[in-house]
């Protein structure tokens, strides 16, 4: 377990995860009745991207420009994003940051933490000690938020089915295993199975090589309707050229969502010829 998100935060990816995070948390919202958000890969909840920019043993180049600094001065941002961005650069501000430019950026326990409702509760996993020491720091005590330093996908048996009947579930790993696809599916299936009516949203990247047909064959198999939301920022990357997020059992209009976001993200986070954002459903309603 090397990875520290710290050095990815605020990033591309951290965008369109937590752009449409916020818009599902809201959409769940509609109804007045309670849901648990299980967060299986948390992170530490926030993050200092000066900090980041040192590094551990020598300065790193930040991704946070190409993610986060592309969007902070912009006025142009559709409703569907200028939520999300109202809440980061409001977390950043309280956080003490007076600069031009953003340092604090939250993680998805602290975004859903901003918009849970007292009737909302929070699970959050995170398997790495010292990032799971971070996020207890970072929350403390609070009665509807629970944080367990374990394996993540745990979280499945353990948390599912809510008591409430509603629940989202966000999927995140590092994917620096080859097998991590495989626990994705598994988790998702597994998910469906002892909750059939929870949304479960899995982050992904968009590697050179092509994306892990498997696990969407597995949905379109599992008939529950879901849908991806890609967004490519560089065709030509050797690395990484984007990333996407399927959401299975999107709630209503959430693909008008998502493509308002999409369409946006892949104009503003451009880093090469042909970048661009794509909504589709994977199984239709
Ligand atoms: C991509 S980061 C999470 C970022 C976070 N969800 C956010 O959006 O702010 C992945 C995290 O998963 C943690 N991790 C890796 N393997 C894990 C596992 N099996 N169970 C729980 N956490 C794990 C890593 O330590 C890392 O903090």
């Amino acid at each position: 377990m090397n990875y520290r998100h710290a050095y990815h935060a605020g990033n591309f990816a951290d965008v369109l995860k937590h752009a449409l995070l916020v818009r599902l948390l809201r959409s769940l919202q509609r109804k007045e009745t309670g849901f648990v958000v299980v967060d299986t890969h948390a992170g530490r909840g926030f993050y200092d991207l000066r900090a980041a920019a040192e590094g551990d043993s020598g300065p790193r180049s930040p991704e946070w420009p190409y993610g986060i600094g592309r969007l902070w001065d912009r006025a142009d941002a559709p409703e569907e994003v200028r939520d999300y961005l109202d809440l980061v650069r409001a977390f950043d501000r309280d956080k003490g940051n007076a600069a031009a430019t953003p340092r604090f950026y939250p993680g998805s326990p602290r975004l859903a933490r901003m918009v849970a409702r007292p009737q909302d509760r929070l699970e959050l996993w995170e398997k790495h000690p010292d990032e799971c020491e971070a996020l207890r720091r970072e929350f403390g005590a609070e009665r509807r938020l629970s944080i367990h330093g374990a394996d993540g996908y745990g979280a499945i048996k353990a948390c599912l089915p809510p008591a409430e009947r509603r629940a989202v579930v966000l999927i995140d790993p590092p994917f620096e295993d080859k097998g991590e696809w495989e626990h994705v599916a598994r988790a998702v299936g597994e998910g469906i199975r002892r909750f059939p009516g929870g949304t479960y949203a899995v982050w992904y990247p968009l590697t050179g090589r092509a994306r892990d047909d498997g696990f969407i064959d597995a949905l379109k198999a599992a008939r529950t309707p879901s849908l991806s939301a890609e967004l490519i920022v560089d065709p030509g990357a050797a690395r990484m050229k984007g990333c996407g997020v399927v959401v299975v059992n999107p709630p209503w209009r959430l693909d008008d969502e998502a493509r308002a976001i999409l369409s946006y993200l892949g104009n503003v986070l451009y880093r090469g010829a042909g970048a661009q954002g794509d909504v589709r459903w994977i199984v239709s309603k």
